[in-house]
């Protein structure tokens, strides 16, 4: 089930959920890793644990679905059942600039909203908070990935990142 490839009017891009598109993980693998590079397994088996609840790996592709311009990633947050936590959200170095991230992150609003029947969602963002106020989210209080009674460990990174919230 779920919203149809989402095809933007007059071009050739679409926009579709990974798992059922399991021929382009590996080009997904290459995009993220290009960019914040790890394993190719732990890359392979976080887009291979994507369903048609969460977590979701949404991808936006182009040349008859040969080509991964964009990727972003939906995750269950356990103390807020009706909002997901993006991450991940990563446009392909020469396509930047062209309106392909704001075209991934409206798919995947419209995929909480209409498919998953979601309220919000939540991401962190350590020098994107620009683009993410483009597209209408909000600084909000920062929100713990692992249960309520887990705390971070104070560390450069997570004292760097700021918490955006977009209500759908
Ligand atoms: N600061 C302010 N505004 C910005 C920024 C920025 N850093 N980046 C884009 N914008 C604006 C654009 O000017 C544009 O404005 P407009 O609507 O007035 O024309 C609008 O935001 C949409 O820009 P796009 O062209 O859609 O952005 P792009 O395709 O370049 O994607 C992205 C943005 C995803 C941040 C890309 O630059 C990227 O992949 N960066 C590297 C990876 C990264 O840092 N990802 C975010 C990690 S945080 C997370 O995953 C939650």
């Amino acid at each position: 089930m779920g919203l149809p490839p989402f095809n933007v009017s007059g071009s050739p891009f679409s926009v579709v959920p990974i798992h059922n598109y399991p021929e382009l993980m590996k080009k997904t693998c290459e995009l993220i890793n290009s960019e914040w590079p790890r394993s190719e397994t732990a890359r392979m088996r976080s887009l291979e644990a994507s369903c048609d609840t969460l977590p979701c790996s949404l991808v936006l592709t182009t040349d008859g679905m040969n080509r991964v311009i964009a990727h972003c990633k939906l995750s269950q947050i356990p103390s807020k059942k009706m909002a997901c936590f993006i991450e991940s959200v990563v446009v392909d170095k020469s396509c930047r600039g062209q309106g392909f991230g704001k075209l991934i992150m409206k798919f995947a609003e419209d995929y909480c909203r209409i498919v998953l029947d979601l309220k919000a969602i939540y991401l962190s963002t350590i020098d994107q908070d620009g683009f993410y106020e483009r597209i209408g989210y909000e600084y909000c209080a920062p929100i713990s990935m692992y249960g309520p009674r887990h705390c971070e460990l104070p560390s450069l990174e997570n004292a760097k990142k700021k918490y955006m919230k977009k209500v759908l």
